[in-house]
């Protein structure tokens, strides 16, 4: 559907042409003066050094030609030369209906929908989930939904961190722990009896304890590097082992990401891409794309224009090996070849930034992707503790991800439990849901690129601009809505009526944003601007409520629009909350 400000810009650009004035002068906005107006129009100051005419006198014209315009309801003209524009009720109210009854809410989704591929979570397996990883998981599911709400189609790709240093620091410490594991046998093959050697918690302590040891014991360092390269060169045996860790580690993850309601199509592994490194580095050579330097062969990916210096992008190391960019470009060739994206995205920390422009850069030089392929970073900034530092634990070590769940669910459970509406067998189910709410709102209320305070206090709060003061207007509604139906009633929609007060009239206009809102959130990769929406919903709405008897109201006709009205607020807020990546109970 058509945005309403267009709507009303349409009307308005016609009369600027009517009035003799250019039509492109006739652009209205949302009022900056919500106290006067709800719309403006301040075309006429721009339009007035063209015609050389005081802007008031134009603003005039244009507002003489308005008169009668079954759109508006007050059109004044302020000095210099504001348009000052109230919207006409029964307009407003037709237009709320349309969205009521409209499949797609009002969404205009996109005249060509595109293949979008994006790239988040990014977890490296043998290593526990920890706070790092949550803000590209909550960010990118949110950028995947909004996609699809959009129209496209969105592939979301976890790209598991599976083939660095990190595995031959695990199989060189294995080796030194149990180095009576079949494995080791230099004559290993498949037909051994298979389980995997370790459970998750045990893994996830050898790895921290391994990478320490590199740290201060040059031997054991040399050790994993060389059980890295025979890895990779396909030793049996640590390919067997590889297999547990990959399994173990994954089962881990999944668990973890569905706690957090986050779920990838595709869960491949930076490790599926080393069969096409081989072709690749051969097809750059012999474009003459890459060279030597010092050993290295690397591409140059500077730019005349460039302010500061971008270093080339390294293909291999001296030594031969492959690296993050060879793993990097190698999956850009796999994606290429098996879906066609029209673009990329990469929901990574803002600090590799760097890192995805000598990538970008190198990718689109030599060829690797299609010219109209985009390839965008979505760079993330960090979560700090309130003390301003990345968030730790109490005692000052890495938050795992499972504990930060654990910790908001028990906080909520407490407020739930104090609130008494939830029946205790409940209680801990709805923790849950609202507590998801408290951490992805909390998240993705802030512009992604800034680094933000995460508050459990302030999170988990019931009001403000939080994720479960959200989900309370939400539940509110619905209870008033069930109240309603258990009177015998049907909701109806599409009966919503000129609104009969202010404070109505308000969530009106507030509803009627919600197209333009998801459009902006779209192009601009920008959840935050969802939630500053549903938040200003939200307080419209409660505005309303608190000035308004609903259920009690005599007249029957104005009763089924307060509702239908209602469930339609309703309906758009839980449409935005499951883009931001989350959902309501019926109680809290
Ligand atoms: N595993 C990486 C890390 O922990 C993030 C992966 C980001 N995606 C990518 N295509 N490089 O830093």
């Amino acid at each position: 559907m058509k945005k309403l400000v267009d709507l009303i810009t349409d009307e308005i650009q016609q009369s600027f042409e009517m009035a003799g004035y250019d039509a492109s002068y006739g652009i209205v906005g949302l009022s900056n003066r919500p106290d006067l107006c709800e719309y403006q129009c301040n075309g006429a100051l721009a339009a007035a050094k063209t015609y050389k005419k005081a802007p008031f006198l134009i603003a005039d014209d244009v507002a003489a030609k308005l008169a009668g315009s079954a759109l508006l309801e007050k059109v004044e003209v302020v000095k210099p030369g504001f348009i000052n524009i109230k919207i006409n009720g029964r307009f407003l109210s037709d237009y709320l209906n349309q969205i009521q009854n409209d499949k797609d809410l009002s969404i205009e989704k996109v005249k060509e929908p595109k293949t979008i591929i994006i790239d988040y979570g990014g977890p490296n397996v043998a290593k526990p989930l920890h706070v790092g990883h949550l803000r590209s998981a909550i960010i990118g599911e949110s950028l995947k939904r909004i996609g699809r709400y959009m129209g496209n189609k969105v592939i979301g790709d976890v790209h598991l961190g599976d083939w660095g240093l990190q595995m031959g620091l695990i199989i060189a410490e294995l080796r030194e722990r149990q180095p009576d594991l079949v494995y080791f046998d230099p004559e290993y093959t498949d037909e051994y009896p298979n389980e995997a050697p370790f459970t998750i918690n045990e893994l996830e302590q050898i790895y921290p304890a391994a990478s320490a040891k590199s740290k201060d014991d040059d031997q054991f360092k040399e050790k994993a590097m060389e059980a890295t390269h025979q890895l990779q060169q396909g030793n049996k045996g640590y390919m067997a082992l590889w297999n547990h860790i990959l399994t173990v580690s994954v089962t881990d993850l999944k668990r973890n990401y569905k706690k957090l309601d986050v779920e990838f199509d595709l869960w491949k592994k930076e490790s599926d891409a080393q069969p096409y490194i081989p072709d690749m580095v051969k097809y750059l050579k012999d474009n003459g794309y890459a060279h030597l330097d010092q050993g290295a062969l690397v591409v140059d990916v500077k730019e005349d224009t460039d302010t500061k210096e971008i270093p080339p992008c390294m293909i291999l190391k001296s030594d031969g090996a492959s690296l993050y960019n060879t793993t990097d470009l190698a999956t850009i060739v796999e994606r290429m070849k098996l879906f066609h994206p029209d673009e990329i995205v990469y929901v990574v920390d803002k600090r590799q930034e760097l890192y995805f422009t000598q990538v970008f850069r190198c990718a689109k030089k030599t060829k690797l992707v299609d010219e109209d392929t985009k390839l965008t970073f979505q760079g993330f900034g960090t979560m700090n503790g309130k003390d301003g530092k990345p968030f730790k634990t109490r005692e000052g070590g890495v938050m795992r991800l499972e504990s930060l769940i654990r910790d908001i669910d028990e906080e909520m459970y407490k407020k739930i439990v104090d609130n008494r509406s939830v029946k205790a067998d409940d209680a801990r189910k709805t923790a849950r849901i609202v507590g998801l709410s408290a951490i992805k709102y909390g998240d993705l209320s802030n512009v992604a690129a800034k680094d933000y305070v995460f508050d459990v206090d302030r999170f988990t709060s019931f009001e403000g601009n939080t994720g479960p003061y959200i989900l309370y207007t939400i539940v509110r509604i619905k209870s008033i809505l069930n109240r309603y139906e258990e009177e015998g009633k049907t909701i109806e929609k599409g009966t919503i009526l000129p609104a009969a007060g202010e404070s109505e009239k308000d969530l009106m206009l507030e509803t009627s944003k919600f197209n333009g809102i998801v459009e902006q959130a779209y192009e601009e990769r920008a959840p935050h601007k969802i939630c500053s929406y549903i938040y200003e919903l939200s307080n419209s709405f409660n505005h309303f409520y608190h000035e308004t008897k609903i259920l009690s109201e005599k007249d029957e006709r104005q009763k089924q629009s307060w509702i239908a009205l209602l469930d339609l607020v309703r309906e758009i807020l839980e449409t935005s909350i499951d883009m931001l990546g989350f959902s309501a109970p019926d109680k809290m």
